[in-house]
Order: C-alpha cells, then structure tokens, then sequence
C-alpha cells in the first residue's frame, strides 16, 4: 500500500475550507487543517462524515494569519506532526468591506495582513517539508475580486490580487523542485462569508451569471482537486464563478 498524500487546508473549519478537506480526506489525502477561533474539540477533530472508518480524521492546528508568532508556531507544530508535505491549499481568508474613500489605512493593512503577508509567511515557512524532485503543489484561493476588482471591497480585492502575484512568482521559483502553485478566484460561493448578501444582491448575482445560480463550496474543491492532479499546469488562475458577467 502506497503512502498516504500529506496535505494542509488552511480555514478548514468551514465552508469552502471544510469542502476542500473533506474532499481530499475522501480521495486518501492525509489532511491537516487550520482554524482560527475555538470551536471546540469534537468539532476541530470531527471524524469524518459518512464513512468514521475508512477515513483517518482530519487533524487540526491552531494557526491566526494576522500574528506571525502564530503562523510561525503552527509551521513548527505542521513540520513536528508530518515531516514532509505533498501539498498546501492556502484558503483561509477573511473580508472587510468598506467605500474605499472612507476605508482607514489601519483597517486595510490589517486585511493584508491576515490575507496576503499571512499566507506568503506560511508558505515560505512549509515549503522546506516539499522534497526535491517530487510531484508537489500549492493551490491558493483568491477570488474573483482580485481578478476583476469589486466595489465595496478595496482591501480584499487588494490582498487577492497580491495573492494571484504571490502564485505567479512561487510558480516560477518553486517549479525547480517541483513544486508547481497555481490559484482558484472563486466568485460567489454560499458560505458564511457570503450570507449577509441581502436578498437584491443575490438575485443580482444569479442574474449576472451564466449557469443561474451562487456556487457552493464543493464547486470551488473540484478545482483544487483538478489543479493538485494536473501536473502540466503551473501558474494559472481559475475562474470559479459560474460564468459571471460583469
Ligand atoms: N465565499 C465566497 O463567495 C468566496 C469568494 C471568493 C473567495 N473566497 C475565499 O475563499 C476562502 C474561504 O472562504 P469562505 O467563504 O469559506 O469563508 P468562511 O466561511 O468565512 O471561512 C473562513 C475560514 O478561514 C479561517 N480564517 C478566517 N480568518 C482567519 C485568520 N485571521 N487566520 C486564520 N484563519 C482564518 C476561518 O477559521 P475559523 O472558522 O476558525 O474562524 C475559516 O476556516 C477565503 O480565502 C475567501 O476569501 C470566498
């Protein structure tokens, strides 16, 4: 029986996060996921739905992306549980929306923080635990925002837009050792993030999008799980947006 794959899901607690763990751990991914506020025990180790022995449970660490102490010390908790690693999917993530004109700079470095420096911090600090020569990948979740740019959200457009930068470098620098990093712009997804749309923007959004209706997270894993497969494809960002038109 061969190894199992080693993978950390950063924000995988819920939402898209969960629906990219849950689907790796069904594939035979060992998973390691990160949360950030304290859900409790049972929730943070839940073994996994459906099927408790054919699935290991997915393993957590605590991790804050806005303080380095504590993305420095789950790097360390990461490297002293596995050793080594086969992949990261950087999807935790958190928004602030604002009109740009009224936005104090405070409130936007602290998106940057917790969004873009956060994950580049995390990311430098796992990559050693990547081994030479293997088939190895890195999957970043921005959105469509920084893609397209987004009214209402200057800060978080920003930090995704620096994130599919951040991907496009590490594609070029990693792939020497076989590292491939490619991104996924989600566009709107039914999460908790999500769910203070009010009901205007809603039909607003299902109108502007081709296939009719939000995306849910399941949609955003099929991506993820086609992009740590498809080892021809090295700094590229997809579109998970059902077709929006802006
Ligand atoms: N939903 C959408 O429409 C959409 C669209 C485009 C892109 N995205 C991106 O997709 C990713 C997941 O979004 P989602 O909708 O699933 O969001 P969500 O339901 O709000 O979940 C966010 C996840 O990120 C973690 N997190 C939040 N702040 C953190 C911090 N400071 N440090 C570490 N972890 C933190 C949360 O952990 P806790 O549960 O422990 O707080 C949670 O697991 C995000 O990067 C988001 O920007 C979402």
């Amino acid at each position: 029986m061969s190894t199992p794959k080693t993978v950390v899901v950063t924000g995988a607690t819920r939402g898209i996060g969960r629906a990219i763990a849950d689907r790796l751990a069904h594939a035979g991914w060992r998973v390691i996921g990160t949360y950030c506020r304290d859900h409790g025990e049972v929730d943070r180790n839940r073994p996994h739905a459906g099927n408790v022995d054919a699935v290991p449970a997915i393993g957590f660490v605590r991790m804050d992306l806005r303080s380095d102490r504590s993305v420095d010390a789950a790097a360390d908790a990461i490297a002293a549980h596995t050793g080594r690693l086969d992949a990261i999917v950087n999807n935790a993530g958190t928004t602030d929306d604002g009109a740009f004109l009224s936005m104090e700079t405070g409130r936007i470095a602290a998106l940057l923080e917790a969004n873009l420096f956060g994950t580049i911090r995390l990311t430098w600090a796992l990559l050693p635990l990547f081994r030479a020569g293997s088939d190895a990948s890195i999957v970043n979740i921005a959105s469509l925002a920084g893609v397209v740019g987004k009214e209402g959200q200057v800060s978080y457009a920003a930090s995704k837009g620096g994130l599919i930068g951040f991907t496009k470098l590490l594609a070029r620098k990693t792939s020497r050792t076989g590292v491939r990093a490619n991104a996924v712009a989600p566009g709107f997804i039914a999460t908790e993030m999500t769910e203070r749309l009010d009901d205007g923007m809603v039909r607003h959004i299902v109108h502007g999008t081709s296939l009719h209706r939000i995306g849910d997270p399941g949609d955003v894993a099929d991506a993820v799980t086609f992009l740590l497969a498809a080892r021809y494809v090295n700094g590229t960002t997809i579109k998970v947006d059902g077709g929006f038109k802006r």
